[in-house]
């Protein structure tokens, strides 16, 4: 009897599991969070040596450098298209801060440039021998592949979703905030900084503010973003835009225009960043441009996690971004992947933004795992792992929008969609 009662039980499970269509998510079984890692300096550095390299764009053309280094150094850049040899080379400036009673390295800023489109550079800071990297300049033009990782953390899996982007063949990363989980323990920052170094200083690095970045302390340490604002300078002067919070950049000839705006800073119609965005919109030429925004808290959510907390910017901005035929909005924050269908006003719209919260790059904090039941018909794909995206922009109609889940410490193509550009949707063009 046994095996036969085995045999109906399976098959009863298999007739409700068709009958419910039970969503691929539920075969796999989720991982714990993993502790945090931590990356020492190289026991051969000194006072001297460059460390926490990364890098990010500046206008079409330009690189910003940015790295630290304990002591006094210089804030020179080498560079050149052939390994050891270094016919350019640029200064700028150092910087520090302290938090408490931590007191940064410093914190070298240089800008290099004119540089040639789709390049390979080699490069060395503060003219040190002892360190070569090298870093590949975005394409002028399509197609272009970002990286999108959200709350990416410091822990072993955060390790792992590093090494999957690292071969995804990407050209820029996009990360919307929670970089380093440091959570006012300044060191952890140092530590993030090393761990992301060998991705963060070969390919552009942009990124916006979470939660995490924020590091106030009532009555200790009154000045929130500090050091967010030091250590990861985006380019926000180059887009008008007065905070290191919210700024916008161009890529691939300028047919990809980012906005990368700031959930944790003033986004009402009577703030900063809402006319800025107005400004920077109104710029954008829909007839040959994908746009691409950026948040950190989600605004389309079905996770109970950090349930309706973006719902007030999205009551702030949501119509400008549809006005202006945003493609995609990418959000951070909830510690699991989500992506919706066309959405605009709290339901499906076919000129409205596809929504991806993509805030499961590997953080300490773990996943969130419970998500609203039953499923709305606006979330098309919802999971609970940890992994990244990558968004593949072929030219002015289509682009490829794949999902990568650390299936232990392998990568698995788990959601991949095609996007078509609003601009080629002639019922979304407006005048
Ligand atoms: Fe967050």
């Amino acid at each position: 009897m046994a095996p036969l009662c085995s045999s109906l039980r399976i098959l009863a499970v298999l007739t409700m599991a068709m009958a419910c269509h039970i969503p691929p998510s539920l075969s796999y079984s989720r991982p714990p969070a993993r502790r945090t890692l931590s990356v020492p300096l190289a026991e051969d550095a000194d006072e001297v040596t460059p460390q926490q390299v990364h890098i990010s764009l500046v206008g079409a053309d330009k690189i910003r450098v940015t790295w630290l280094t304990e002591g006094e150094a210089p804030s020179t850049v080498d560079y050149g298209t052939s390994s050891g040899v270094y016919p350019f080379s640029a200064s700028g400036s150092a910087s520090s801060y302290s938090y408490v009673l931590y007191s940064s390295g410093q914190i070298h800023d240089v800008v290099i440039g004119p540089l040639q489109p789709d390049t390979l550079y080699y490069y060395r800071c503060g003219s040190n021998a002892g360190r070569e990297l090298s870093f590949k300049t975005p394409p002028a033009h399509l197609p272009i592949k970002f990286a999108v990782v959200g709350d990416l953390g410091q822990t072993g899996w955060t390790n792992s979703t590093l090494n999957h982007v690292s071969g995804s063949g990407y050209d820029v990363l996009i990360l919307p905030g929670d970089l380093s989980y440091a959570d006012t323990d300044q060191p952890l920052w140092d530590s993030y900084g090393r761990l992301v170094e060998p991705l963060a200083s070969s390919r552009p690095w942009m990124v916006t503010e979470g939660n995490h970045e924020v590091e106030k302390i009532p009555m200790v340490e009154s000045t929130p973003f500090k050091a967010y604002n030091a250590r990861w300078r985006m380019p926000y002067d180059a887009s008008g835009s007065k905070s290191n919070l919210y700024y916008s950049f161009d890529v691939a000839g300028g047919s990809v225009h980012v906005v990368m705006l700031g959930s944790y800073t003033g986004f009402g119609s009577s703030s900063d960043q809402y006319r800025w965005l107005v400004e920077d919109l109104a710029k954008v030429d829909r007839n040959r441009t994908w746009v691409v925004a950026v948040v950190h808290a989600p605004w389309y959510n079905t996770n109970k996690a950090h349930q309706g907390e973006g719902e007030d910017m999205m009551d702030a901005m949501e119509e400008l971004l549809y006005a202006a035929r945003v493609d995609v909005v990418f959000a951070g924050h909830v510690h699991a992947y989500e992506r919706f269908t066309r959405v605009y006003d709290d339901g499906a719209n076919g000129c409205g933004a596809v929504h991806i919260t993509i805030g499961d790059g590997g953080n300490r904090e773990g996943l969130a795992e419970d998500f609203q039941d039953p499923q709305p018909e606006i979330s098309l794909f919802r999971e609970a792992s940890f992994g990244h995206g990558q968004l593949e922009i072929l030219n002015s109609t289509h682009a490829l929008w794949s999902w990568h889940r650390n299936d232990d410490d392998e990568e698995v193509v788990s959601d991949k969609v095609w996007l078509t550009s609003l601009s080629s949707n002639p019922a979304c063009i407006t005048k």
